[in-house]
């Protein structure tokens, strides 16, 4: 399929092309929109991105089709974040920890403990002006994020030895993904953090590249990274969103109508996978005691004091990042 990206640009060639799509009162063109995520499709989030499928057609009268190309089958989430942002892909489901690099204003959900609770981490994320305006600020650079999904808790895993306290994580060759702030975090941890893409992970555990990796449990089981990763250590050091971004080129397109569709698509399905992926945790917990994988639930108190000053180096980045971080703990009551 051509996607919209490909309409609008031979739109653009025509001569009508600022009537194309937005149609007041009309019936709006349907659009097939190419969305791109880099799970397998048994995955939680898969199971979600299908809702949101399901719900923007049903919700657009058929006039919205979203295509799915997960197993990052359009790259890794650096890549597929510059063709959205380009706009030769229409969506994606990325990391919000992905877009640090992007804009340095996403570094406030990397942040260690940033978020009290899980109930903490839902207020903020469902409720909170400043993760609008973080949301919509890259808008004129060509992308924004439209919503975001649970992706848990993440902690660190590695190949046999658990880690309990910041000192066993000392010369640990830590895999990060490719964001300053987890960069950050890992070194006043007490590792030594090796960014590199989600995708090259269970290669280099395998080949001893790297000692260990921090992520949510799935990456044990639907990335098998438990096959080579037999220690999951609780330090629940983030709750990382996992985020929808979309082209402001394709989205400026769209009839009032669609976006609308797709706007409430995406609030339904956020919602649905809390549930969604509870369950999926409950699961991925079961089927990686099977692979070996032992859980250890640590006393994570001496991570939390390596950690929290970045809370006072994010504070003071840039103009907006005290009134972020000020507005982000005021939902934890
Ligand atoms: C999570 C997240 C992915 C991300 C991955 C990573 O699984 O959902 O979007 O790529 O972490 O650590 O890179």
């Amino acid at each position: 399929s051509l996607g919209l990206s490909s309409m609008l640009l031979l739109a653009a060639c025509g001569e009508d092309s600022a009537s194309s799509s937005s149609s007041v009162g009309g019936e709006a063109e349907a659009v097939s929109l190419r969305l791109a995520h880099n799970q397998g499709e048994d995955h939680p989030i898969h199971t979600s991105l299908v809702e949101l499928t399901d719900l923007a057609a049903e919700k657009s009268d058929d006039s919205v089709e979203i295509e799915l190309f997960p197993n990052g089958q359009l790259g890794d989430e650096r890549g597929v974040i510059e063709l959205v942002k380009s706009g030769t892909l229409d969506m994606a489901k990325v990391s919000a920890s992905a877009l640090e690099s992007f804009d340095s204003n996403y570094s406030i959900f990397s942040l260690p403990y940033v978020f009290q609770s899980e109930e903490h981490y839902f207020n903020v994320m469902d409720n909170s002006e400043a993760v609008q305006e973080i949301f919509q600020n890259t808008r004129d650079e060509g992308f924004f994020t439209m919503g975001w999904y649970t992706g848990g808790q993440r902690s660190i895993y590695t190949a046999d030895t658990k880690v309990e306290t910041p000192a066993d994580m000392n010369g640990m060759k830590i895999r990060v993904q490719e964001s300053p702030t987890s960069i950050a975090m890992i070194e006043a941890m007490g590792g030594a953090p090796t960014p590199m893409s989600f995708g090259e992970v269970y290669t280099s555990l395998q080949q001893g590249v790297i000692d260990g990796a921090e992520n949510n449990e799935t990456g044990l089981t639907s990335n098998k990274h438990g096959e080579v990763a037999k220690a999951y250590s609780y330090t629940e050091h983030q709750y990382v969103p996992d985020v929808l971004i979309v082209s402001t080129s394709m989205w400026d397109g769209l009839s009032e109508e669609q976006q609308q569709a797709i706007t409430d698509a995406a609030v339904e399905s956020s919602e649905s996978h809390k549930a969604v992926w509870a369950e999926a945790i409950d699961q991925a917990i079961i089927d990686a005691e099977e692979m070996g994988v032992t859980f250890y639930e640590i006393d994570k108190q001496q991570f939390i004091d390596a950690a929290t000053p970045l809370h006072e180096t994010y504070q003071s980045e840039n103009e907006d990042s005290k009134r972020y971080f000020e507005d982000f703990q005021s939902y934890n009551e």
